[in-house]
């Protein structure tokens, strides 16, 4: 077992990034830099010797799916993948009971699924901590990458500009959160009908998020210009209608010139270059996006030692 002492307070979870304060979002991000330093370096690192994580995949993936698994073994632990079409959620058992059997076997878990609600109940009936792997409302593990993923290349992301262009999903709202936890201000456009819903965000000040119309604007000033896919999973029969609401929300080198002259591109990606983003950018010297998904495997790792052990080191 790890000669770490677990954290003796109240049980955590990471369902979305503000679960965390902002202190223990850096903290995680710079124990990520100690880890990912310590695999380029080819030295062990097993403080989950003897853990086991157990994932929930109630969607497709392959960078979360590969990136938690590795991680777990590289930390000296083991991973259980259950899908809903292989296991008995897929035959209607209860998600709250599903949680209850898991969690008296596994020391962690992760789930991809569909509503946050969902996740909110696995969590709820859950004795070990439950990280979100994505949900239809959030995806907190890509923002820590993300944020990580800056803060190599750039530094600290508090006071910079990062626009968001396209779609209002998972991404744009855990953006949203981290713009108000770490002190840096979101420019959000979408096309009408796809735009950030008031209801959720509230009235955040313009220090935290400013909306445009025209995606050229959003980018002027950007430090950072990132997008996602036009379709999220689970809305693929929008997929003909959302083509066209689009078309004009595409991140072109004209879009990137306007931002700042050192701004970075990202995509947490799988990518739909001609559609969200052209080749010419996702595949030009501003992108960092394979950095970006490599920082999961890192990123994870950390979030994984923080939520069973606590602060190391
Ligand atoms: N960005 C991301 O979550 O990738 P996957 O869907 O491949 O896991």
């Amino acid at each position: 077992m790890s000669a770490a002492t677990p954290p003796t307070g109240p049980l955590r979870h990471f369902l979305q990034l503000r679960d965390f304060s902002a202190d223990e979002i850096n903290y995680v991000i710079e124990r990520a830099r100690l880890i990912k330093d310590k695999f380029k370096r080819y030295q062990p690192h097993h403080t989950l010797h003897d853990r086991t994580l157990a994932m929930v995949f109630e969607k497709a993936s392959t960078r979360t799916r590969v990136s938690f698994e590795a991680g777990t073994y590289q930390l000296g632990g083991s991973v259980i993948n259950l899908t809903t079409a292989g296991s008995q959620l897929g035959r209607s058992e209860p998600i709250e009971d599903t949680a209850r059997v898991i969690s008296r076997m596994v020391d962690l878990v992760m789930i991809r699924t569909f509503e946050q609600t969902r996740i909110e109940r696995f969590a709820a009936h859950s004795r070990v901590p439950i990280i979100n792997g994505l949900t239809n409302e959030f995806h907190p593990c890509q923002i820590l990458a993300d944020i990580l993923t800056f803060v190599e290349h750039r530094g600290s992301i508090q006071g910079k500009v990062v626009a968001w262009i396209g779609d209002a999903n998972n991404m744009s709202y855990t953006w949203l959160q981290a713009a108000e936890l770490l002190g840096f201000t979101l420019h959000v456009s979408g096309p009408q009908g796809y735009r950030l819903d008031p209801a959720r965000t509230g009235t955040p000040a313009a220090s935290v998020l400013r909306e445009f119309a025209d995606p050229r604007e959003a980018c002027a000033g950007a430090d950072l210009v990132t997008t996602d896919v036009w379709t999220s999973m689970g809305f693929e029969d929008e997929n003909e209608v959302r083509r066209r609401a689009f078309a004009d929300w595409c991140v072109d080198a004209e879009m990137m010139s306007g931002a700042n002259p050192d701004a970075i591109f990202m995509h947490c990606l799988p990518a739909h270059r001609g559609e969200e983003v052209m080749g010419e950018v996702i595949d030009g010297p501003q992108s960092v996006v394979w950095d970006e998904a490599e920082n999961r495997l890192h990123v994870q790792k950390a979030l994984m030692e923080f939520l069973l052990l606590g602060r190391l080191g």
